[in-house]
Formats: structure tokens, sequence, C-alpha cells
């Protein structure tokens, strides 16, 4: 597996999230990732740009694109310095939200693509990786 191109994209107010959602659905496209897998990127994208708004305090997207045996994926990585999920089972829990959330946005986002990783304690913020492949 190689890495093409690499950076980062700060997440720290609501307008980061829409320019998160257009710089993926960029890279989606140039690494001829199909239309409906783009826009199902694009919806994790939005759902966990917003939880590192919301209940990270704010924090960064790291972004990779990727080649692996003549296959294009992508890597996303948001992270927070924010409290971090105590209780991970009930996070990743359909419907529980600890705030006023439909409690749909960890669980749906894992859903939506191919690769999920979850990484997180209280105190130490929270990192969740997300990949998608053509
Ligand atoms: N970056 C984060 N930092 C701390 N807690 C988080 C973070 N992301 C998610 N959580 C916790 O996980 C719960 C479930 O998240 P989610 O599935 O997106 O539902 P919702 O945003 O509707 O609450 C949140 O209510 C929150 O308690
Ligand atoms: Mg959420």
């Amino acid at each position: 597996m190689t890495v093409q191109s690499s950076g980062t994209q700060e997440i720290r107010i609501e307008q980061d999230v829409v320019l998160a959602r257009q710089f993926v659905r960029k890279l989606a496209q140039d690494s001829g990732m199909r239309l409906i897998d783009q826009t199902k990127l694009v919806t994790a994208v939005s759902e966990l740009a917003r939880n590192t708004i919301v209940y990270g305090g704010g924090g960064a997207m790291d972004w990779e694109v990727l080649e692996d045996a003549g296959r294009n994926g992508l890597r996303l990585t948001f992270r927070d310095e924010g409290p971090g999920i105590p209780d991970i089972k009930m996070a990743m829990t359909d419907g529980w939200s600890s705030g006023k959330g439909l409690g749909l946005g960890l669980t749906g986002a894992k859903r939506l693509v191919d690769d999920f990783e979850l990484d997180t304690a209280p105190g130490k913020g929270t990192r969740v990786m997300i990949g998608k492949w053509t």
C-alpha cells in the first residue's frame, strides 16, 4: 500500500464541516470512486466532523490518498483532544446519544465505509479513522 498524497484540515467551526465535505468529495471524484460511494463517504465525513466539533471541542481531519494493488482508497482520521468517550460500546449503539442527537452518527458512519477504527479514552481525546476503496 502506498500513500499518494496526504494533508490535514482543521475542523473547528461549522464552516469547516462544509469545507471537509467539499474537499473529500473532490478527493473521491479524483480517485475514480463511484458516485454512490462518494456520497456515502461524504455523509460519514459530515457525521464525524460534527462530532469533532460538538463533543471534541474541535480538532482536525487528516487525509490520505492510498493505492493498494490497483485499488484507490481514501483514509480519513478525525481527531480531537476533547474529553474522549467513556463507554465505547454505548457510543457504538444505534440511537444512543449523550446529548440531544439521534445517536446514529458513529454507527451510521461505520456502515457507510469499508474501514472503521475508533480509538478513544476519557482524558485522551478521540480518533476515528475511516477508509473507503474503489
Ligand atoms: N469526538 C467525540 N468526543 C467525545 N464524545 C464523542 C465524540 N464523538 C461521539 N461521541 C459520543 O458518542 C455519542 C454518539 O455519537 P453519535 O453516534 O454521532 O450520536 P450523536 O452525535 O447523535 O449523539 C455522542 O453522543 C457522544 O457522547
Ligand atoms: Mg453525531
